[in-house]
Protein backbone atom coordinates (compact mmCIF):
# COMPACT_ATOMS: atom_id res chain seq x y z
CA UNK A 1 0.00 0.00 0.00
CA UNK A 2 1.45 3.52 -0.91
CA UNK A 3 2.10 5.71 2.20
CA UNK A 4 1.76 8.52 0.29
CA UNK A 5 -1.35 10.06 -1.33
CA UNK A 6 -0.91 12.19 -4.48
CA UNK A 7 -3.69 14.05 -6.28
CA UNK A 8 -3.91 17.39 -8.17
CA UNK A 9 -7.08 19.74 -8.64
CA UNK A 10 -6.24 22.12 -11.60
CA UNK A 11 -2.24 23.65 -10.81
CA UNK A 12 -2.54 22.59 -7.02
CA UNK A 13 -1.09 19.25 -5.62
CA UNK A 14 -1.85 17.90 -2.07
CA UNK A 15 0.46 15.43 -1.02
CA UNK A 16 -0.77 13.37 1.84
CA UNK A 17 1.25 11.26 4.36
CA UNK A 18 -0.86 8.35 4.82
CA UNK A 19 -0.08 5.90 7.89
CA UNK A 20 -2.91 7.21 9.92
CA UNK A 21 -2.08 4.39 12.24
CA UNK A 22 0.87 5.33 13.71
CA UNK A 23 -0.37 8.72 13.32
CA UNK A 24 1.74 9.20 10.13
CA UNK A 25 4.97 8.62 11.86
CA UNK A 26 7.59 8.17 8.93
CA UNK A 27 9.45 5.03 8.82
CA UNK A 28 12.12 4.55 6.09
CA UNK A 29 9.65 3.89 3.21
CA UNK A 30 7.73 6.72 3.80
CA UNK A 31 10.61 9.39 3.41
CA UNK A 32 11.83 7.49 0.39
CA UNK A 33 8.18 7.82 -0.83
CA UNK A 34 7.67 11.60 -0.18
CA UNK A 35 11.47 12.28 -1.45
CA UNK A 36 10.34 10.92 -4.69
CA UNK A 37 6.74 11.90 -4.91
CA UNK A 38 8.42 15.66 -4.55
CA UNK A 39 11.17 15.36 -6.93
CA UNK A 40 8.51 14.16 -9.38
CA UNK A 41 6.38 17.38 -8.23
CA UNK A 42 9.62 19.49 -9.55
CA UNK A 43 9.25 18.92 -12.91
CA UNK A 44 5.63 19.22 -13.23
CA UNK A 45 5.87 22.43 -15.19
CA UNK A 46 2.22 22.94 -14.88
CA UNK A 47 1.88 22.96 -11.38
CA UNK A 48 1.89 26.40 -9.64
CA UNK A 49 1.59 25.06 -5.37
CA UNK A 50 2.05 22.02 -3.25
CA UNK A 51 -0.24 21.59 -0.24
CA UNK A 52 1.65 19.03 2.06
CA UNK A 53 -0.72 17.27 4.88
CA UNK A 54 -1.23 14.08 7.16
CA UNK A 55 -4.36 11.38 6.46
CA UNK A 56 -6.98 11.39 9.32
CA UNK A 57 -7.70 14.47 11.63
CA UNK A 58 -4.94 13.02 14.85
CA UNK A 59 -2.04 14.18 12.79
CA UNK A 60 0.47 15.91 10.56
CA UNK A 61 2.99 13.74 11.55
CA UNK A 62 4.63 12.26 14.96
CA UNK A 63 7.74 11.97 13.22
CA UNK A 64 10.92 9.88 13.09
CA UNK A 65 9.50 6.20 13.27
CA UNK A 66 10.62 5.51 17.38
CA UNK A 67 10.07 1.48 17.27
CA UNK A 68 12.63 1.48 14.64
CA UNK A 69 15.25 4.24 16.07
CA UNK A 70 14.65 2.13 19.29
CA UNK A 71 16.86 -0.66 17.50
CA UNK A 72 18.85 0.83 15.47
CA UNK A 73 23.16 1.23 15.30
CA UNK A 74 25.19 4.13 15.50
CA UNK A 75 26.14 3.85 11.61
CA UNK A 76 22.29 3.11 10.66
CA UNK A 77 21.27 5.90 12.55
CA UNK A 78 23.54 8.25 10.33
CA UNK A 79 21.76 6.64 7.46
CA UNK A 80 17.99 7.40 8.74
CA UNK A 81 19.44 11.12 9.74
CA UNK A 82 20.71 11.61 6.54
CA UNK A 83 17.49 10.41 4.61
CA UNK A 84 15.34 12.48 7.19
CA UNK A 85 18.07 15.81 5.83
CA UNK A 86 17.47 14.75 2.41
CA UNK A 87 13.83 14.93 2.61
CA UNK A 88 13.40 18.04 4.18
CA UNK A 89 15.86 19.33 1.91
CA UNK A 90 14.17 18.12 -1.24
CA UNK A 91 10.47 19.39 -0.04
CA UNK A 92 12.58 22.96 1.13
CA UNK A 93 13.64 23.19 -2.40
CA UNK A 94 11.44 22.52 -4.52
CA UNK A 95 10.92 24.86 -7.19
CA UNK A 96 6.39 25.03 -6.34
CA UNK A 97 5.37 27.18 -3.23
CA UNK A 98 4.50 25.07 -0.88
CA UNK A 99 2.00 24.71 1.90
CA UNK A 100 2.20 22.48 5.29
CA UNK A 101 -1.61 22.04 6.45
CA UNK A 102 -1.10 20.92 9.77
CA UNK A 103 -4.10 19.06 11.04
CA UNK A 104 -2.96 17.72 13.97
CA UNK A 105 0.75 16.51 16.05
CA UNK A 106 3.46 17.73 14.11
CA UNK A 107 6.22 16.68 16.02
CA UNK A 108 9.83 15.82 15.91
CA UNK A 109 10.47 14.92 11.92
CA UNK A 110 6.81 16.03 11.75
CA UNK A 111 7.91 19.40 12.96
CA UNK A 112 10.71 19.32 10.90
CA UNK A 113 9.12 18.41 7.58
CA UNK A 114 6.62 21.09 8.04
CA UNK A 115 9.47 23.50 8.78
CA UNK A 116 10.94 23.04 5.11
CA UNK A 117 7.95 24.13 3.71
CA UNK A 118 7.43 27.77 2.76
CA UNK A 119 4.15 28.61 4.49
CA UNK A 120 2.67 26.61 7.83
CA UNK A 121 -1.42 26.75 8.28
CA UNK A 122 -2.35 25.37 11.26
CA UNK A 123 -6.00 23.55 12.55
CA UNK A 124 -6.57 24.83 16.43
CA UNK A 125 -6.26 21.45 17.39
CA UNK A 126 -2.82 21.34 16.11
CA UNK A 127 0.03 20.55 18.34
CA UNK A 128 3.77 21.38 17.86
CA UNK A 129 7.21 20.50 18.86
CA UNK A 130 10.58 18.97 18.94
CA UNK A 131 10.48 16.38 21.69
CA UNK A 132 13.62 14.85 20.78
CA UNK A 133 15.70 14.93 23.86
CA UNK A 134 12.50 13.52 25.92
CA UNK A 135 14.31 10.17 23.77
CA UNK A 136 17.53 10.78 24.07
CA UNK A 137 18.76 12.23 21.00
CA UNK A 138 18.54 16.11 19.45
CA UNK A 139 16.46 16.46 16.58
CA UNK A 140 18.36 15.38 13.33
CA UNK A 141 15.85 16.45 10.20
CA UNK A 142 17.31 19.57 10.12
CA UNK A 143 15.57 20.64 13.11
CA UNK A 144 18.69 22.46 15.21
CA UNK A 145 18.95 24.78 12.14
CA UNK A 146 16.34 25.12 10.49
CA UNK A 147 13.81 26.13 13.68
CA UNK A 148 16.08 28.96 14.83
CA UNK A 149 16.07 30.07 11.15
CA UNK A 150 12.82 30.94 11.41
CA UNK A 151 11.50 31.23 15.06
CA UNK A 152 14.66 32.43 15.95
CA UNK A 153 16.98 31.34 18.00
CA UNK A 154 16.16 31.72 22.13
CA UNK A 155 12.68 30.35 20.99
CA UNK A 156 13.85 27.38 18.81
CA UNK A 157 16.53 26.81 21.99
CA UNK A 158 13.53 26.45 24.61
CA UNK A 159 10.99 24.15 22.15
CA UNK A 160 14.07 21.91 21.81
CA UNK A 161 15.28 21.68 25.32
CA UNK A 162 11.93 21.55 27.01
CA UNK A 163 10.74 19.15 24.43
CA UNK A 164 7.20 19.95 25.38
CA UNK A 165 4.36 20.29 22.84
CA UNK A 166 3.15 23.90 22.04
CA UNK A 167 -0.78 24.54 20.94
CA UNK A 168 -1.50 26.30 17.67
CA UNK A 169 -2.12 29.91 18.87
CA UNK A 170 1.11 29.59 20.68
CA UNK A 171 3.19 28.35 17.51
CA UNK A 172 1.31 31.75 15.90
CA UNK A 173 3.04 33.66 18.61
CA UNK A 174 6.35 32.85 17.83
CA UNK A 175 6.03 32.89 14.32
CA UNK A 176 6.39 29.04 13.60
CA UNK A 177 2.65 28.97 11.68
CA UNK A 178 1.32 31.76 9.15
CA UNK A 179 -2.30 31.52 10.67
CA UNK A 180 -4.48 28.67 12.68
CA UNK A 181 -7.99 27.96 11.50
CA UNK A 182 -10.55 25.56 12.53
CA UNK A 183 -10.14 21.41 11.49
CA UNK A 184 -12.69 21.50 9.17
CA UNK A 185 -11.89 24.76 7.21
CA UNK A 186 -7.85 23.82 6.82
CA UNK A 187 -7.99 22.15 3.37
CA UNK A 188 -10.29 24.95 2.59
CA UNK A 189 -8.10 27.40 3.91
CA UNK A 190 -4.69 26.08 2.33
CA UNK A 191 -6.67 26.07 -0.92
CA UNK A 192 -7.46 28.92 -0.78
CA UNK A 193 -3.90 30.17 -0.41
CA UNK A 194 -2.65 27.87 -2.87
CA UNK A 195 -5.30 29.40 -4.97
CA UNK A 196 -4.49 32.84 -4.55
CA UNK A 197 -0.38 31.79 -5.32
CA UNK A 198 -1.47 29.70 -8.44
CA UNK A 199 -3.34 33.33 -10.34
CA UNK A 200 -0.46 35.11 -9.67
CA UNK A 201 2.58 34.77 -12.30
CA UNK A 202 4.25 31.79 -11.78
CA UNK A 203 7.55 32.93 -12.95
CA UNK A 204 7.21 35.69 -10.50
CA UNK A 205 6.84 33.37 -7.69
CA UNK A 206 9.38 30.85 -8.46
CA UNK A 207 11.90 33.77 -8.43
CA UNK A 208 10.97 34.72 -5.02
CA UNK A 209 11.66 31.96 -3.85
CA UNK A 210 15.00 31.48 -5.39
CA UNK A 211 16.20 34.80 -4.35
CA UNK A 212 14.70 34.60 -0.65
CA UNK A 213 15.58 31.13 0.27
CA UNK A 214 19.02 31.09 -1.93
CA UNK A 215 19.12 35.03 0.15
CA UNK A 216 18.45 33.77 3.66
CA UNK A 217 21.72 32.09 4.08
CA UNK A 218 23.96 34.52 2.24
CA UNK A 219 25.19 37.85 3.43
CA UNK A 220 23.10 41.14 2.45
CA UNK A 221 25.27 42.18 -0.69
CA UNK A 222 25.34 38.66 -2.38
CA UNK A 223 21.17 38.37 -1.09
CA UNK A 224 20.86 42.28 -3.42
CA UNK A 225 22.51 40.21 -6.24
CA UNK A 226 20.75 37.18 -6.28
CA UNK A 227 17.37 39.17 -6.14
CA UNK A 228 18.57 41.30 -9.31
CA UNK A 229 19.51 37.98 -11.36
CA UNK A 230 15.76 36.56 -10.16
CA UNK A 231 14.15 40.42 -11.08
CA UNK A 232 16.03 40.64 -14.76
CA UNK A 233 15.23 36.94 -15.60
CA UNK A 234 11.43 38.01 -14.87
CA UNK A 235 12.21 40.63 -17.87
CA UNK A 236 13.03 37.54 -20.10
CA UNK A 237 9.71 36.15 -19.45
CA UNK A 238 6.35 36.60 -20.93
CA UNK A 239 4.69 36.72 -17.81
CA UNK A 240 6.18 40.21 -17.07
CA UNK A 241 4.84 41.28 -20.36
CA UNK A 242 1.43 39.89 -20.38
CA UNK A 243 0.63 40.70 -16.86
CA UNK A 244 1.56 44.67 -16.79
CA UNK A 245 0.37 45.44 -20.36
CA UNK A 246 -3.13 43.71 -18.79
CA UNK A 247 -2.80 46.46 -15.92
CA UNK A 248 -2.19 49.15 -18.05
CA UNK A 249 -5.18 47.91 -20.34
CA UNK A 250 -6.93 48.19 -16.85
CA UNK A 251 -6.57 51.38 -15.95
CA UNK A 252 -7.36 53.52 -18.87
CA UNK A 253 -10.65 52.06 -18.87
N1 LIG B 1 7.08 6.48 15.80
C1 LIG B 1 6.50 5.28 15.73
N2 LIG B 1 5.24 5.04 16.11
C2 LIG B 1 4.55 6.09 16.58
C3 LIG B 1 5.09 7.39 16.68
C4 LIG B 1 6.42 7.56 16.26
N3 LIG B 1 7.01 8.76 16.28
N4 LIG B 1 4.16 8.21 17.20
C5 LIG B 1 3.07 7.46 17.41
N5 LIG B 1 3.29 6.19 17.05
C6 LIG B 1 2.37 5.04 17.10
C7 LIG B 1 2.17 4.54 18.52
O1 LIG B 1 3.23 3.66 18.90
C8 LIG B 1 0.85 3.85 18.38
O2 LIG B 1 1.05 2.60 17.74
P1 LIG B 1 0.21 1.28 18.23
O3 LIG B 1 -1.24 1.66 18.08
O4 LIG B 1 0.64 0.21 17.30
O5 LIG B 1 0.60 1.09 19.66
C9 LIG B 1 0.09 4.73 17.41
O6 LIG B 1 1.09 5.47 16.69
C10 LIG B 1 -0.84 5.73 18.09
O7 LIG B 1 -0.06 6.49 19.01
P2 LIG B 1 -0.45 6.66 20.57
O8 LIG B 1 0.80 7.02 21.30
O9 LIG B 1 -1.21 5.47 21.03
O10 LIG B 1 -1.43 7.91 20.47
P3 LIG B 1 -1.76 8.97 21.61
O11 LIG B 1 -2.88 9.78 21.09
O12 LIG B 1 -1.89 8.30 22.94
O13 LIG B 1 -0.43 9.89 21.71
C11 LIG B 1 1.37 11.24 20.82
C12 LIG B 1 -0.08 10.72 20.65
C13 LIG B 1 1.75 12.03 19.57
C14 LIG B 1 1.43 12.18 22.06
C15 LIG B 1 2.32 10.05 21.03
O14 LIG B 1 2.07 9.09 20.01
C16 LIG B 1 3.78 10.42 20.94
O15 LIG B 1 4.32 11.04 21.85
N6 LIG B 1 4.47 10.04 19.84
C17 LIG B 1 5.87 10.27 19.66
C18 LIG B 1 6.14 11.67 19.23
C19 LIG B 1 7.63 11.93 19.15
O16 LIG B 1 8.34 11.91 20.13
N7 LIG B 1 8.12 12.20 17.93
C20 LIG B 1 9.47 12.53 17.69
C21 LIG B 1 10.24 11.38 17.22
S1 LIG B 1 11.91 11.88 16.91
Amino acid sequence: MSMVAVSKAGNVCTVKINRPDKLNAMNSDVARELISVFEDLDHDDDLRAIILTGEGNKAFSAGADIAYMSKITPDESVTYARLGQKLTATVESVRHPTIAAINGFALGGGCELALSCDIRIAADTARMGQPEVTIGIPPGWGGTQRLMRIVGTANAKELVYRGNMISADEALRIGLVNKVVSPESLLEEAGKMAAQIAANSAMGVRMSKVAIDKGRNADLDTGLSIELLAWRNCFTHDDRKEMMTRFLEKSKK
